[in-house]
């Protein structure tokens, strides 16, 4: 069984704080992303294998720890997904990147899927599957569905903001994912969007709105 777990990391906080304000432009709001992205990456990478590797030092030889070299793929969910890369591409800079594009039907809020492009050893890679919001859950259930389908199987699932309506079917679809959460918020509105939330994720990292 994959674990929640609720970022309580004070700059993550703080940082959503900002995001969360409707003056908070799109230069900021993007830059804001990046940093919570690098932030909770490096909370979510906290339980990473660790080898111990013999190396020489200028002075004497000595034992240092080396990740393991389980290979790590980022797979951002078009479009807001795509705030995140960078901030996780500073901590794992070895990751290859793979993208999934899926949108919401505004009327129906059920996900539609449009793009599927992933490294080509993606089920060999530990995948970490990451959209800033995780609101009825139907983007990311059908996301980790698809990289399920195509053999998948060590899969984290991090977002900025979550409601517990999203939670609740990420748990139901796919219990052997842990989610990471930046901010676990109130509910959800009649339109599908979170309260209190941030808005729209893609339309203010885009600037489209
Ligand atoms: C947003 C967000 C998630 C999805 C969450 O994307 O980035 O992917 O909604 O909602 P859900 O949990 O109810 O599926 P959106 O569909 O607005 O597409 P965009 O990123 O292309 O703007
Ligand atoms: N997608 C968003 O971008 N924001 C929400 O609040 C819900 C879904």
């Amino acid at each position: 069984m994959g674990n929640v777990i609720i970022m309580d990391h004070p700059l993550i906080q703080h940082k959503i704080g900002l995001i969360r304000r409707k003056e908070t432009g799109t230069k900021d709001f993007r830059q804001t992303i990046g940093e919570i992205a690098m932030l909770i990456c490096y909370e979510a990478t906290r339980n990473l294998q660790l080898d111990d590797v013999e190396i020489e030092t200028p002075i004497c030889k000595t034992k240092v720890k080396a990740l393991k070299g389980k290979k790590m793929a980022i797979v951002p969910i078009l479009r807001a997904g795509l705030g995140m890369v960078d901030g996780m591409l500073q901590m794992i800079p070895a990751a290859k990147v793979g993208h999934i594009g899926l949108y919401r039907d505004p009327q129906t809020l059920k996900p539609i899927e449009y793009y599927c492009k992933l490294p080509a050893d993606c089920a060999e890679r530990e995948v970490f599957v990451v959209d800033p919001m995780l609101a009825t859950g139907g983007s990311s259930v059908a996301a980790i569905q698809m990289l399920k389908d195509r053999g998948c199987r060590n899969i984290h699932f991090m977002c900025i903001i979550a409601a517990p309506e999203g939670v609740k079917a990420m748990r139901e679809a796919h219990p052997d994912v842990d989610i990471y959460i930046g901010a676990m918020d109130e509910k959800l509105n009649d339109h599908g969007y979170i309260v209190p939330g941030l808005g729209d994720a893609g339309d203010r990292i885009f600037g489209t709105k």
